[in-house]
């Protein structure tokens, strides 16, 4: 038996084509691109959740000379909203990023391992999360829950637990 798998996302042509609250978070993402640790490949992520309380938190990549040591912006983010902010729900998360020129039109899209962690954040907050995609400028990346860019993620499901 064949089965298929398929979801839907927003494409937009740039920000001004997002709602005021999600157009803010991606400019949060953009300028805290900045403040991103990259020294070794100069690529310089950012990621900023909107929590149901209103509250926004923000991270960036931080990459160590012993390079596997290296995190993603992505679970540097998910790591400080549940140590911040334990039992409260993520609602959206922004991503951007830079390169050595301080360019980048294609939207991002975040790793495997990242993958797998936003998706167990929305199974232990039981709520799905929206993540924009985007670069410094052009286009824009909406999918209305991180599972999505997962499938067959593994969980504890999986493991009885
Ligand atoms: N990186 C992120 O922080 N997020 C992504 O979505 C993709 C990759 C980081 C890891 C590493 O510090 C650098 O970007 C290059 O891979």
């Amino acid at each position: 038996m064949q089965k298929e798998f398929s979801f839907k996302y927003e494409k937009l042509s740039s920000i001004d084509e997002l709602n005021e609250e999600q157009k803010l978070l991606l400019q949060k993402a953009r300028q805290n691109t900045a403040n991103a640790y990259a020294p070794y490949s100069q690529f310089y992520v950012s990621a900023v959740a909107l929590l149901e309380n209103g509250k926004t938190v923000a991270a960036t990549n931080q990459e160590n000379a012993s390079y596997p040591v290296s995190l993603c912006a992505e679970r540097v983010l998910l790591s400080a909203v549940a140590s911040q902010y334990p039992n409260i729900t993520i609602k959206l998360i922004a991503i951007s990023y830079r390169n050595i020129n301080g360019e980048s039109k294609n939207p991002i899209s975040p790793c495997g391992i990242c993958r797998q962690s936003l998706s167990e954040c929305e199974e232990r907050q039981n709520a799905a999360i929206k993540i924009i995609m985007s670069g410094m400028e052009g286009e824009v990346l909406v999918v209305d829950s991180a599972k999505l860019l997962l499938p067959f993620s593994f969980s504890s499901e999986a493991m009885n637990k």
